[in-house]
């Protein structure tokens, strides 16, 4: 039986092991040297970054409630599903938004690697400073 498998292994056009990855630029303060993980099936963004000690800030414990675990996609985008109108209307209040703009503790990515971009700051650094 497992060397079914394994031959089956073999002529399958995909390998279903592969984790999509998530490219992550350097942030000063979160990812000095940018870094590369792998996300595991059913994982956010924002948890996987956690998962690997990259700390994005996640102020409402990932409810889908504040925007600190903000984060640009630079690559990649189009491969995820589409935000929750709860998620849009957060987005708005966001620092930084772009086109491109994700909260990483809603964004789960499909079979396709992503590359994202961490702003420089969040909202409750703006307001901290203002
Ligand atoms: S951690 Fe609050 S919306 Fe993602």
């Amino acid at each position: 039986m497992l060397k079914l498998f394994a031959d089956a292994a073999k002529v399958l056009p995909y390998n279903f092991n592969i984790m999509p990855k998530v490219k992550i630029y350097p942030h000063e303060e979160i990812c000095p040297d940018g870094a590369i993980i792998e996300v595991n099936d059913d994982e956010t963004i924002c948890e996987a970054a956690l998962r690997n000690n990259i700390r994005i800030e996640h102020a409402c414990e990932m409810s889908c409630a504040c925007t600190t675990c903000h984060v640009i996609v630079r690559k990649g985008f189009e491969s995820l599903e589409e935000a929750s109108e709860t998620e849009e209307d957060l987005l708005d209040k966001a620092w930084g938004l772009e086109q491109t703009s994700r909260l990483s503790c809603q964004a789960k990515l499909n079979s396709e690697d992503l590359e994202i971009e961490l702003p420089k700051y969040n909202i409750n650094q703006v307001s901290e400073n203002h």
